[in-house]
């Protein structure tokens, strides 16, 4: 008999005590959040069919190729542990009667799987917190689920995630587009990464998300879907970006954002932490609006998103961590002269936007009385800003409990610079 420890599944983790107190206040904020705008949760099985995810994230992807846990039952049923949460929704609304001629805001929280390579952030058993608007073709609808996902950072007290936005046009569209890249990737064929050139013939689109280094480079000369996008396809879009402009979140249009499932059409969008590598994806979503019709309901328009709660609650205690630093401030600028003094309230912002927390050093003063008012704060960094080093835009960091100076920082890495400086001190307390 084998009595020895018996380990969990790898890239599937224990939530002990001492975690499961933020994943219930993460979880507790999700409830407030999508009551405030409205939205009923639905609970699925863990277990589905397994020609529900073949059939909705399409064949050709990694997840149905090569990341289910699928198997037979002892009814020669296949089966599968769910990979994501939107295909059972809309099965369960299907066979429930619940999409025809009807409209649906729905959000759900639990386990899904994939067997991926784990590392940080990526696992075999994850959760995902996800919504889904069904029955509504508009864009107002699109920005709404956006602002749901935006509404939550902020009473989750987040700061630094960046919205990105594209659309994929619809099937018309997306097949010209595709056609064209097709020609402009084959003509460069030599220049592709292997498993691009496996792509090439059945999921061409999937290319523009490749991570190596020439592909990406082929790429910036590669035709952009913005090209072949329909009048009707165009105003969609512009619509959902004037509509995000009035809530007032900001986006960046990102046309290599494809997704990793094949059932979007028209916008889509990802939650990123710019810095944070390959698992860089909050949140990703956008609309689906043949899927319903896919799984054998009706015609009908649909969007939503899902967010990895294990890459959001990383990102809370990360930044809760920093605040609970017991210094009042992070950082504070030195500032010599009428133009570092400009320069320096120009930065300190852009630091505070990225979550740092910064004092300016008003009222002037010498090198040394600054620092010392530096020392004073608690703060970890100074950052030295003269007039006669910006000629050269150029700045100095200086450690305020670490021995630490460097001089000659170009002016446009420091943001970077201090954020990955700052995270090294709230990881190593
Ligand atoms: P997805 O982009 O595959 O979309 O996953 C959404 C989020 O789940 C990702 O942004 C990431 O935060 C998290 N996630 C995915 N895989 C893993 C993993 N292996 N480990 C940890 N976290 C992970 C979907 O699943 C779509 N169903 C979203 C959607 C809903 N679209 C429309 N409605």
């Amino acid at each position: 008999m084998n009595s020895g420890i018996i380990q969990s599944v790898r890239g599937m983790n224990d939530i002990l005590p001492t975690a499961s107190e933020t994943w219930r206040y993460v979880e507790q904020t999700i409830h407030e959040v999508v009551a405030l705008y409205g939205y009923g949760e639905i609970r699925t099985p863990i277990v589905e069919k397994t020609e529900l995810f073949s059939r909705s994230i399409g064949e050709q992807t990694d997840i149905v190729e090569k990341e289910m846990y699928t198997f037979v039952d002892r009814n020669q049923d296949s089966l599968t542990l769910r990979p994501e949460g939107t295909a059972s929704c809309i099965r369960a609304g299907i066979s429930h009667g619940l999409l025809y001629n009807s409209t649906q805001r729905w959000w759900y929280l639990g386990p899904m799987f994939r067997h991926e390579r784990p590392q940080k952030g990526r696992y075999r058993q994850f959760h995902q917190f996800g919504v889904e608007a069904i029955g509504w073709p508009g864009p107002d609808i699109d920005s709404e689920v956006i602002s749901l996902g935006h509404a939550l950072w902020r009473a989750l007290g987040l700061v630094g995630l960046r919205l990105e936005i594209n659309t994929l046009g619809s099937l018309e569209s997306r097949r010209q587009y595709t056609d064209a890249l097709k020609i402009f990737l084959s003509d460069n064929y030599s220049d592709l990464d292997e498993a691009s050139t496996f792509r090439l013939d059945q999921n061409p689109l999937r290319i523009l998300d490749s991570k190596d280094p020439n592909t990406k480079a082929l790429l910036s000369n590669a035709p952009v879907m913005g090209d072949y996008l329909t009048a009707e396809d165009k105003a969609h879009f512009d619509l959902l970006c004037r509509q995000l402009d009035i809530l007032r979140i900001d986006y960046h249009i990102n046309n290599r954002l494809v997704r990793g499932l094949d059932y979007y059409t028209g916008a889509v969008f990802e939650w990123i932490v710019p810095g944070e590598g390959s698992q860089n994806s909050v949140c990703g979503g956008g609309r689906y609006d043949n899927l319903v019709q896919q799984l054998g309901g009706s015609s009908t328009p649909a969007a939503g998103f899902a967010c990895g709660l294990e890459r959001l609650i990383n990102l809370v205690e990360e930044q809760q961590n920093r605040r609970q630093s017991d210094a009042v401030v992070d950082i504070w600028m030195v500032l010599l002269g009428e133009s570092a003094t400009l320069t320096g309230h120009a930065l300190a912002e852009d630091l505070r936007r990225k979550g740092m927390r910064v004092i300016c050093n008003c009222g002037g003063g010498t090198i040394g009385k600054q620092l010392r008012r530096a020392d004073q704060s608690g703060a970890h960094y100074a950052v030295i800003i003269g007039d006669k080093e910006l000629e050269s835009n150029a700045i100095t960091i200086k450690g305020l409990r670490i021995a630490e100076e460097q001089s000659g920082i170009p002016l446009e890495k420091a943001v970077d610079f201090l954020d990955a400086q700052l995270k090294n001190v709230t990881t190593s307390r």
